[in-house]
């Protein structure tokens, strides 16, 4: 197969980038897209030309590192596949393909395809924890989990912190990330110690990285390559309308006085 790549190259955060035009040929419908990415840089570091850079680690669908907007779509065509699992046999041969970083003020382009997604291991320091006793490890049955919330809990854990939901989003929010990351605690008994304090948290910290609002468009459920319900979403915030109840003021004060 035969394609045309139009890839956004950039050099740093400091300069302004481009959409620059490679022809790629003789790609196997089997090779994945990640693949069709190493036969270029290959060739063209045979050229004395810089290999794109991008991002990737596992290329198994579970690190969340593969972040590409190909054809204006975070991850592409296909749905609920992430870019490693994409494959060439998806697109028609002779296709132009257009390749582009995620696009968002919180994800600034460090160089060609990689941004830098930070922010979402600042939201994840705010609260993404739970509070266990260091020991011998307990029991597995000590604490029953009703199976529908262990399900649920599950969904919102599939979460793979890739930043498409925030690429799709035309607010660049990133309630979809943090609503799964929030969730996913707050809904197991474990959880629950801090569970008013970390959705506050973690929900102070997303807006201080500079994401946009919720306005329910819905593009982050579509573009999640783990298929994340926007339900989440209201799950998050009425945990934080209860905290502001329940912790009017001082979180950990009011916390630690239960
Ligand atoms: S490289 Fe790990 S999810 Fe794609």
């Amino acid at each position: 197969m035969n394609f045309t790549l139009r890839i956004w190259r950039q050099t740093d955060a400091n300069t302004d980038g481009d959409l620059e035009t490679y022809k790629v040929q003789d790609i196997e419908p089997t090779c994945s897209f990640l693949e069709m990415m190493d036969i270029l840089n290959e060739r063209l570091t045979e050229r004395n030309v810089e290999p794109v850079a991008f991002d990737s680690d596992c290329r198994e669908g579970i690190c969340g590192m593969c972040s590409m907007v190909i054809n204006g779509k975070p991850h592409g065509p296909k749905d609920g596949t992430t870019t490693c699992q994409l494959y060439m046999r998806h697109f028609e041969d002779g296709d132009e393909i257009t390749i582009e970083p995620w696009r968002s003020a919180a994800f600034p382009v460090t160089r060609d395809l990689i941004v830098d997604r930070s922010a979402f291991d600042r939201i994840m320091q705010a609260g993404g924890y739970v509070t266990v006793h260091s020991g011998p490890k307990p029991e597995p049955n000590a604490i029953p989990i009703e199976p529908s919330i262990a399900e649920e809990a599950l969904d919102a854990a599939c979460c793979i912190g890739c930043g498409a939901c925030v690429a799709a989003c035309p607010n660049g929010a990133a309630m979809l990330y943090t609503s799964a990351k929030v969730s996913h605690l707050g809904l197991l008994p474990q959880g629950q110690p801090e569970r008013f304090e970390r959705v506050q948290k973690m929900v102070h910290q997303m807006e201080a990285e500079g994401f946009g609002s919720c306005r329910n468009y819905a593009e982050c459920e579509a573009a999640c390559p783990k298929e994340i319900s926007i339900k989440f979403i209201g799950r998050m915030n009425r945990d934080f309308l209860k905290s502001t109840l329940i912790l009017p003021n001082n979180p950990r004060g009011k916390m630690d006085s239960q």
